[in-house]
């Protein structure tokens, strides 16, 4: 009887696992054969049952039956667990792919980097120097007089009598010049702060770039020359431009210089105020009292500087109208550029 149960169970577990296909169905062969209440467990029960002669025939049968289903067993269970995960980790090369998020710099970066290699195309370095600046530094190295409105506490952060955030560039100048035997000749770029209304022209604090070159012989012709060589590189070399008088204490003599308004091309319009032209930088020759207080000797040397916005710059450029913009850190603004 038992022998006969013995070889069903043989067949019947073999044609059951002939079509298991998933982990599923091997679960539920494991649970038929060979948990406790499985058929071959029952099977070691009914030998209990059987006539003592019998036992050690029988008993061996069984535990070959055991171990050869069982591993049998084990082997179609692993063979089934590896297909099935390695299913799952397969990948569909035709799915479109993840999207990362790239970033770029910054339109007022941008337009720096540009800045600066034209100057460096023109013979320039690159200086940087502090933005809590010193009275000295900041205005009286720089030939303003004592009484001077550019002092007054309208434009100037005062962090105490004598600190305050540099209102320009310009300091670094001194700075370098301090360092530095002439020649000279680079340019500054960074951060200014003005205690001013924050308006759409205006901002607390914003960019600036000077640039100086002293040396023997430096002419304002030189000055005009690089200045429009800087001008055509940047905006086109169809640009119209004027230099106009005008005044800076470290200057003498000292030169605004003007490109036609972008928008109406020099006819007039609300941007130019109707005159046709933008001001785009201050400039001149560097004034012997300046050098003064460097230790230059002005009968041998003479030098020209100028200072532009990098805000203004980039407004100009691109056509915008708002500097606050460049501030508000909007994606749909930076991701134009
Ligand atoms: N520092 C001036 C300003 O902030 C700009 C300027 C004008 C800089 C003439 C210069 C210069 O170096 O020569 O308005």
């Amino acid at each position: 009887m038992l022998d006969k149960n013995i070889t069903e169970i043989k067949e019947s577990f073999y044609s059951d696992i002939k079509s298991v296909s998933s982990i599923k169905d091997v679960e539920e062969i494991r649970l038929k054969y060979f948990s406790r209440n499985g058929l071959v467990s029952q099977l070691f029960e009914d030998l209990k049952g059987v006539v003592k002669e019998e036992k050690p025939i029988l008993g061996k049968k069984l535990n070959l039956l055991r171990n050869e289903v069982s591993s049998y067993f084990e082997e179609v269970k692993e063979r089934i667990s590896s297909t099935q995960s390695s299913k799952e980790n397969q990948i569909d090369l035709t799915l479109p792919g993840n999207k990362y998020i790239v970033g770029s710099k910054h339109i007022l970066t941008q337009t720096l980097d540009e800045i600066k290699s034209i100057f460096k195309g023109l013979g320039f370095s690159v200086a940087n120097g502090p933005e809590l600046e010193s009275d000295y530094y900041n205005f009286e190295s720089l030939n303003f007089p004592a009484d001077h409105p550019a002092r007054d506490m309208q434009d100037t952060f005062f962090v105490s009598k004598d600190f305050l955030l540099r209102t320009h560039t310009t300091p670094v100048q001194i700075r370098l010049m301090e360092k530095q035997a002439p020649p000279v000749r680079a340019i500054m770029p960074g951060r200014v702060y003005r205690n001013e209304a924050v308006s759409a022209r205006s901002y607390c604090m914003f960019h600036q770039v000077d640039g100086i070159y002293v040396d023997t012989d430096v002419t304002f012709a030189e000055l005009k020359g690089t200045l429009v060589s800087f001008a055509k590189q940047f905006y086109g070399s169809d640009l119209k431009y004027r230099f106009r008088p005008s005044f800076f204490p470290f200057t003498e003599p000292s030169a605004e210089m003007d490109i036609t308004c972008y928008l109406c091309k020099g006819k007039g319009c609300k941007i130019c105020k109707n005159s046709g032209w933008l001001e785009i930088l201050g400039c001149g020759m560097v004034d012997p009292n300046v050098f003064k207080f460097v230790d230059y000797d002005s009968e041998i040397y003479t030098g020209y500087a100028f200072g532009m916005g990098i805000e203004r710059i980039a407004l100009l450029k691109y056509g915008i109208t708002d500097i606050r913009i460049f501030f508000d850190n909007d994606l749909r603004f930076l991701k134009q550029f």
